[in-house]
């Protein structure tokens, strides 16, 4: 992280953070990757683009934006997608917004708690969901809280083995009947989040790293 400006570098660009937004992890790159190859263009060079999955036009939804790294990212590789991004906090959501107009990348932002907003019809049932929740235990013998303390609690921990809002999402997928689901999650995580979007009814696509990819 860059201390004197308060920037760190995602995907090949800067993005301004604050004590209120989790602080883009390289990890999550890989998120990026996964959608790349879905919507058919090549990540990485030397490598063929794969068969497009998404629609020409694709709607593309960022659940838990905080920074905006995400969303923003998707909405400069793939400028013909229709990018929304929510969060829970406000203050996250100021932040991803003045990101957007730093990196001039027009999408939307808006609060909302998981899927609410798709449900109640004010915001479109995307083709897409990507998302970066919450999926630390706080009981994990092995985490540095220390290190961890500078970022906001809200963006790091859920219960229920790190699994709840992941859990509560995928069932808003199942359920909404949203056709492709891109999340990411510890690998210690990635079989029990199978195994339930399973029982759910998801099909388990691809693991990429800390990334898992499921269509409805
Ligand atoms: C792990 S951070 C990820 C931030 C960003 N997407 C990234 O990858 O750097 C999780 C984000 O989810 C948000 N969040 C927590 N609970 C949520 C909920 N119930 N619905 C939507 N967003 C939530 C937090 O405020 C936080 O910004």
């Amino acid at each position: 992280m860059n201390a004197a400006s308060q920037t760190k570098d995602f995907y090949g660009r800067d993005f301004l953070v604050s004590p209120d937004v989790l602080i883009p992890r390289p990890e999550t790159e890989q998120l990026i990757d996964q959608v790349l190859v879905l919507a058919g263009k090549p990540f990485l060079p030397g490598v063929k683009p794969t068969k497009r999955i998404l629609p020409q036009n694709p709607t593309i939804l960022d659940v838990g934006t905080g920074s905006g790294c995400i969303a923003i990212t998707i909405k400069k590789e793939l400028p013909e997608a229709e990018v929304y991004a929510t969060d829970v906090s406000e203050k996250a959501l100021r932040i991803a917004q003045k990101n957007a107009e730093l990196l001039d990348a027009p999408i939307t932002t808006i609060m909302s708690h998981l899927l609410e907003k798709v449900k109640r019809g004010t915001l479109p049932t995307p083709d897409l969901i990507v998302a970066n929740l919450p999926y630390v235990d706080k009981n994990w013998d092995w985490l540095d809280k220390k290190s961890l303390s500078k970022e906001p609690a809200i963006a790091l921990y859920a219960e229920d083995n790190g699994l709840k809002l992941i859990k509560e999402l995928i069932k808003e997928v199942k359920e909404l009947q949203i056709h492709h689901l891109i999340l990411e999650a510890d690998p210690c995580q990635h079989e029990a989040i199978r195994e339930y979007a399973k029982k759910m009814g998801l099909r388990f696509k691809e693991a990429r790293g800390f990334i898992l990819y499921f269509s409805v």
